[in-house]
């Protein structure tokens, strides 16, 4: 079986180390001439604006699947007419867009932050009065890493909203006092049996991810509700593979984000602190094989490398640290490798933790 995956950044690369042991083929299609996925298997290079390329491509899978949610979904859904597209490109599109997908959020009785759909000037003065200030402005379609947001207060010039909502509709929401930020990777086989990773609490810096620590440390309620939220999710839109959901803890309350159609940042952790990673869980889903376990092994840390490499030997050093550079150039604000670090108990996994953050010198813009 070879599958085919839409992207070939470093979640591309994850994914092909993970089928490779269980001898499935993967080839990626990306833009650009050096990518994380052709250091270490096959990549087609070519453009969302090459259709006849990309259908080429397509017709060498047996099932094609995404690593880059931004890929044009009516792409997708070309491909979908004659491959099997797993998750399905309609759960793609609606996830896409911000405002479908806190729509989808609120059908399915799942709490958010309060929000309204911005298109014109108008609606922006609507959502000042109407909500409860300050707001975050954020564009429906293509942000990622806090980008394409701007954060506005009363009495707040509004010039900056405006410049944000010259590139497209925007959706506006309440910008809540966060206890801690969570999410929680859920995976749905092809036969409907769902599976959940235990909840992630996530530190953010200049709204990059910077660690993720398994498990969360949030009431049972807390992680029983996540993991039912994205139960919900993946059944209402028969997915198949993976799926993060991206939650806020605000008081005893959990609100949720936003929803990520793919193997996520915070569910990176789950290569070594999980049974059966998440990556591989992907895979097994989307070629249509049995799922595994997503039990915790040990309390895991994973801590970004952004912007800059620290010295491997260093890393190598620290008891337990792994080392996941994906082979791309440092530049300022680009995630260029991680390190996960366990540990049987928390006083040795902090002392861990502490030795891999004194290594990392994250260099954010
Ligand atoms: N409604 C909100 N209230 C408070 N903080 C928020 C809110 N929305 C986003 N943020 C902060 O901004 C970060 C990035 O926003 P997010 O919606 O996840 O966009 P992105 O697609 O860039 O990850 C979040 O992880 C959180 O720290
Ligand atoms: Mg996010």
């Amino acid at each position: 079986m070879r599958i085919g995956i839409l992207g070939g950044g470093q979640l591309g690369q994850m994914l092909m180390l993970a089928a490779y042991p269980l001898g499935l083929e993967t080839t990626a299609y990306e833009a650009k001439a050096f990518s994380p996925t052709a250091l270490v298997g096959n990549t087609t290079i070519g453009t969302t604006e090459e259709p006849e390329k990309l259908r080429d491509w397509s017709m060498h899978c047996d099932v094609v699947t995404y690593e880059w949610e931004n890929f044009p979904a009516p792409l997708v859904a070309d491909i979908a007419e004659s491959r099997p597209v797993r998750p399905d490109p309609v759960a793609l599109a609606k996830i896409q867009d911000r405002l479908f997908e806190k729509r989808l959020l609120a059908d399915l009785k799942i709490p958010t932050s309060p929000f309204r759909p911005i298109d014109n000037k108008d609606d922006i003065e609507t959502a000042m009065s109407e909500l409860v200030l300050p707001l975050i402005f954020k564009t429906r379609t293509g942000g990622y890493d806090g980008k394409g947001q701007v954060v506005s207060n009363e009495g707040d010039d509004i010039q900056a909203v405006l410049e944000l909502l010259n590139t497209g509709p925007l959706i506006a929401e309440q910008k809540l006092e966060l206890t801690k930020e969570v999410s929680v990777v859920g995976v749905r086989a092809l036969d409907g049996t769902i599976k959940t990773y235990p909840v992630t609490e996530n530190e953010h810096r200049n709204g990059i991810l910077h660690k993720s620590t398994a498990p969360a440390s949030v009431a049972p309620g807390i992680e029983a509700e996540a993991r039912e939220h994205v139960t919900a999710i993946l059944k209402h839109l028969e997915y198949i593979g993976v799926m993060a959901l991206e939650m806020f803890v605000v008081g005893d309350r959990l609100l949720a984000n936003e929803m990520a159609p793919r193997v996520h940042n915070s569910g990176h952790w789950t290569i070594e602190g999980a049974e059966i990673s998440q990556f591989e869980n992907h895979i097994r889903a989307v070629a249509g094989l049995p799922i595994g376990s997503t039990e915790l092994i040990a309390p895991t840390v994973m801590v970004n490398l952004v912007g800059a490499i620290p010295d491997p030997k260093s890393v190598m050093k620290i008891s337990g640290a792994h080392l996941h550079l994906y082979g791309k150039e440092p530049r300022p604000g680009r995630k260029v490798g991680h390190i996960t670090v366990s540990a049987a108990d928390q006083t040795a996994l902090q002392q861990r933790v502490e030795a891999v953050e004194s290594l990392v010198n994250n260099v954010l813009q």
